[in-house]
């Protein structure tokens, strides 16, 4: 195994400071078979923030030019925590330099930019160069417990599914122009947080095959222009100046999965959800629920219950779950299991594939950007849809 790796972040807004401490915290969870971690450079276009990042987070210094960390040899590892339409750019010149790279979803903001960083990924692969795309709510134990459910036939046939990401980042007028709110239909909400929703449902549900009544809405058509820095979803410090939001502040569409059909709804301007991120399974046997609002315990209902029982039960989630016992610090039920220590098993299970850790030894590995373009084309197949009034649009099979 390689004596020690060399990682940097580039990006050190919201997301990319979750990298840069999932990168510290990587080595803690689980047995020390990791290498020696050097964090070695944030990277970020704003030097006083990729400064801060880097100070408060051990790295030992940051780059304002992305590209120094491209030619730096002593760099192995690299996540690309950047807007998206940045990420092609950024992770063909990395995979060029040979450095194993892990992209942040979506992949691209167009299909096309996408399929080429695919191209390159494969390329890249052929030379022992991994690129990986973060799907961070897959180690959500929560998640992946709802999986086991299914799949283990306590919820009997799946009958149907019902999947919300709300957010309300936007949801002020005076909420300023930034990336998020600039790029084609579909690249807004849907490629925000439906990227998310999108990937999970596959992944209780089976991979899509078609989607229908796509309906985008743009609520908040102009916002003012930052007078500062935008980071993540800061709010304030605007100018009078208004410009043109571009893309979907809420979406919804029905899809057919291969196990069962559902409904999936995603938007920046609900007011009061910051975060909601809900799913819930209906199955012949029973059902169960998962929300990011109470990201550690699973609501579960099962038919075989007495009668003057029956109704959702609360399950505290805890070792007897899968992606729990052994890792954390504290593995113990009721702890809770935040969307900041996802990134934490995200990090790690990057890792042990670089260091060439076997896969039954490993946390589920990373996801390919094989599957950040078929991500893509389930968002675009919903794009396709509302452009043509909510028409059935049929989904490539991946
Ligand atoms: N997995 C998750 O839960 C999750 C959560 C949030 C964001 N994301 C993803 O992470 C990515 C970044 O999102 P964010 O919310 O952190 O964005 P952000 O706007 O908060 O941060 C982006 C940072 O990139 C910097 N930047 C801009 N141009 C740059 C350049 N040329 N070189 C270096 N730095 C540059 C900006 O100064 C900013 O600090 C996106 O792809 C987003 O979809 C994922």
């Amino acid at each position: 195994m390689t004596a020690s790796l060399g990682v940097a972040v580039i990006g050190a807004g919201m997301a990319g400071k979750a990298h840069a401490a999932a990168y510290r915290a990587a080595s803690t969870l689980y047995k020390p078979t990791l290498p020696e971690i050097r964090l070695i450079s944030i990277a970020d276009i704003n030097e006083e923030l990729g400064s801060e990042v880097a100070a408060r987070y051990g790295f030992e210094r940051h780059d304002a030019d992305w590209r120094a960390i491209a030619a730096d040899p002593s760099i192995d590892v690299v996540s690309v925590v950047v807007a998206n339409f940045l990420h092609r750019e950024i992770v063909e010149t990395l995979l060029t330099a040979g450095k194993h790279v892990l992209c942040e979803k979506p992949l691209s903001d167009t299909i096309d930019d996408a399929r080429a960083m695919a191209d390159a990924a494969r390329e890249a692969e052929d030379r022992g160069v991994i690129a990986r795309i973060g799907y961070s709510y897959l180690r959500a134990p929560g998640i992946a417990f709802l999986r086991s459910l299914i799949e283990d036939g306590r919820l009997g046939e799946v009958l149907h599914f019902s999947g919300r990401y709300w957010t309300d980042y936007g949801c002020r007028p005076d909420a300023p122009m930034s990336w998020r709110y600039q790029g084609p239909a579909g690249s807004g909400a849907l490629g925000d947080v439906g990227s998310h929703l999108s990937y999970i449902a596959e992944y209780l549900c089976g991979e899509v095959r078609e989607v229908s009544g796509g309906r985008f809405s743009t609520a908040i058509s102009e916002r003012p222009k930052p007078l500062g820095a935008v980071v993540g979803h800061t709010r304030g410090n605007v100018s009078d100046e208004l410009v043109p939001v571009e893309n979907d502040d809420y979406a919804t569409f029905n899809a057919r999965f291969e196990r069962c059909v559902g409904t999936l709804e995603v938007s920046r301007v609900a007011a009061g959800h910051p975060n909601d991120l809900a799913i819930e399974v209906f199955g012949s046997k029973g059902g169960a629920r998962w929300s990011q609002t109470n990201p550690g315990q699973v609501e579960v209902i099962l038919h075989d219950e007495q009668d003057d029982l029956a109704g959702y039960r609360i399950v505290p989630l805890g070792p007897a779950h899968p992606g729990y016992a052994g890792g954390w610090a504290m593995d113990a039920p009721g702890i809770g299991i935040g969307q900041n220590d996802l990134f934490v098993h995200q990090a790690r299970a990057f890792l042990e594939e670089v260091t060439g850790t076997p896969e039954a030894e490993s946390l589920p590995r990373c996801k390919t950007f094989g599957d950040g373009v078929h991500n893509m084309e389930f968002l675009a197949a919903v794009a396709e849809s509302a452009a043509q009034g909510g028409s059935t649009v049929v989904v490539k099979e991946h």
